[in-house]
């Protein structure tokens, strides 16, 4: 059930919920979202996790510089990642990047907490250098009502103030400024281990795949 947000609601949300939020994070769910991460962004350098929260997921990458972004402190604050890592707080509608900064920035599951997302998504073309990658990873909203049954059955963690995105809308996204490389739904059935997790998402068939979540890689254009 989509909420009213903005980000004060969004940032009181997740202040209650950080100190155990990356405890609580489904398994199959983060498992799968690392493998995304490494397979499209795998080969940058310079690579910025917007709305990171808690996630050690940059970990997973090589690049020579990342960091992570969250509006939220206390979600920050309890990111359990290297000490040298770096973090800082901003919401990601308004950056304090220089332009071109990074060649690689990827979002899981904050494109429906974002009042607007369209600015977000603009923004982010807007650290990017021409031909950077921006992978967004989002709830499929147009499986809402099952994702609202799983939270009432706390098969999963509250969503707090968001709307979802559905497939349609999350593709025009990318306006002018992206080129949309892969977008595709996925983990259909979020439990378990990775070998079922995959061959369960590959018996949608069809191109688009099927599943509780979305993703999307955009190319900067230029
Ligand atoms: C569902 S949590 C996901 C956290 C993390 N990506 C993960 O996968 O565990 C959403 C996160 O997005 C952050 N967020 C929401 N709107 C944001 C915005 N406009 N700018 C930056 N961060 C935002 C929230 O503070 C929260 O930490």
């Amino acid at each position: 059930m989509t909420t009213k947000h903005n980000t004060e609601s969004v940032r009181a949300h997740y202040a209650k919920l950080a100190q155990t939020y990356d405890d609580k994070a489904n398994p199959a769910c983060k498992r799968a979202y690392e493998t995304l991460v490494r397979r499209t962004l795998g080969d940058c350098t310079r690579v910025m996790e917007l709305g990171a929260g808690s996630s050690p997921t940059l970990d997973v990458l090589d690049a020579s510089f990342s960091v992570a972004c969250d509006m939220s402190f206390p979600m920050l604050a309890a990111r359990n990642a290297a000490p040298d890592a770096h973090r800082f707080t901003a919401d990601g509608q308004c950056l304090p990047c220089v332009d071109g900064a990074f060649d690689g920035v990827y979002s899981i599951n904050v494109l429906e907490h974002v009042p607007d997302p369209i600015r977000f998504v603009a923004e982010t073309a807007r650290v990017l250098k021409p031909g950077g990658l921006f992978l967004a990873i989002t709830p499929n909203g147009d499986a809402e009502w099952l994702l609202d049954l799983l939270e009432r059955l706390k098969l999963k963690l509250p969503e707090g103030p968001h709307k979802f995105l559905n497939f349609t809308d999350t593709a025009a996204l990318a306006g002018d400024a992206f080129t949309v490389e892969e977008h595709r739904k996925f983990l259909a059935f979020p439990a378990g281990p990775e070998g079922l997790v995959n061959f369960l998402d590959g018996l949608g068939g069809c191109k688009k795949g099927w599943g509780l979540f979305q993703y999307v890689v955009l190319r900067k254009q230029g």
